[in-house]
């Protein structure tokens, strides 16, 4: 079968591919990132990180409920300053391979996510990815600041103004108007939505009675979150202009046509690392470019948005 590329472009980035690698699967290491962008993924995010050490919560931290993963890994995190170090290393490996680097960061109030941002930025991202919308450290950081549109905007703010790279916000499933958020941010100075972080979730062990996560709650990814992250991503590309790194329970390359045809100008694939093992990224891309030639889609660019069309 004849494939048509997978060629596309994000924010003036020519990528090989739209699948991308989520935050927090693998992107711990330098040698982790290289290795996701070999095995196929045209952009690679790292794990989120603050501007302190964190260690995370106790085990157990994820579990495979059956239907996806849930998990309350707890944002552990080496701190922003060893993260600058490793992002440097990965954007010095990851540059020949014309793959971007996008940093992760986040913080408990607004001036440390502009003091997150500030210090990773130092090892020049390609794109940094504020995630304002963790649901498993609630204990600590209260209502995750994807929640509101006022919190929302007040960290974009502060974060475009702490870095001169694009920006992307990191948005939450669980609010009552996902689209006006996303208006808010972008309002605010955001280059770009990824779209969505996971839902929040419990699983409870019936012979012990007890939630099985030591978080008690935790968040749902996976093939669960699919149906969700789609209507997320659909009303989100009905209100803005900017890009959508359209994220969730992505495991097939039909779930990627789908994502791109919901509106995402990329496709974060998470989970399915998990499930299917690194040489996911590259697999998902193959199945996405024989959907496209068996159904006639000329390109990734073609299928963008195409859910929105009444014809
Ligand atoms: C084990 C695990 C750890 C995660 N850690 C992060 C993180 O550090 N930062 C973040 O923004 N998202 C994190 N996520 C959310 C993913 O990036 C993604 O938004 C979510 O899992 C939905 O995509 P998926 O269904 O393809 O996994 C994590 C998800 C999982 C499963």
């Amino acid at each position: 079968m004849n494939t048509p590329p997978l060629r596309c472009e994000f924010l003036g980035f020519e990528l090989h591919t739209p699948i991308v690698l989520a935050s927090g699967i693998i992107g711990t290491s330098a040698a982790l990132l290289v290795r996701a962008a070999q095995s196929g993924a045209g952009m690679v995010t790292a794990k989120s990180c603050g501007p302190r050490p964190r260690v995370g919560h106790p085990n157990p931290v994820a579990f495979d409920f059956g239907g996806g993963l849930i998990n309350a890994i707890g944002l552990t995190n080496p701190g922003a300053k060893a993260e600058a170090a490793l992002l440097a290393e990965a954007k010095a490996q990851l540059a020949p391979l014309g793959v971007p680097l996008i940093a992760s960061i986040f913080g408990g109030t607004v001036s440390e996510f502009g003091t997150a941002a500030q210090i990773v930025a130092a090892s020049e991202p390609d794109l940094l990815e504020v995630n304002i919308s963790c649901p498993n450290v609630g204990d600590e950081f209260g209502t995750p600041f994807a929640g509101a549109v006022e919190s929302a905007a007040a960290v974009t703010e502060a974060v475009r103004g702490a870095v001169s790279c694009p920006i992307s916000i990191k948005l939450a499933p669980n609010v009552p108007d996902i689209a006006r958020i996303a208006a808010a941010v972008v309002e605010a100075g955001a280059d770009a939505i990824t779209a969505i972080n996971t839902m929040p979730g419990m699983v409870i062990d019936p012979v012990s009675s007890r939630p099985l996560l030591y978080n008690r709650v935790g968040g749902i990814s996976g093939p669960a979150l699919k149906p969700i992250a789609l209507r997320c991503v659909y009303e989100i590309a009905q209100v803005v202009s900017v890009p959508i790194i359209g994220t969730g329970g992505v495991s097939t390359g039909q779930d990627a046509a789908e994502m791109l045809m919901a509106g995402a100008s990329v496709v974060g694939v998470g989970s399915a690392v998990y499930y299917r093992g690194v040489a996911a990224l590259g697999e998902i891309g193959q199945e996405l470019a024989e959907f496209m030639a068996c159904h006639q889609w000329p390109s990734v660019a073609a299928l963008r948005g195409r859910s929105h069309r009444e014809t």
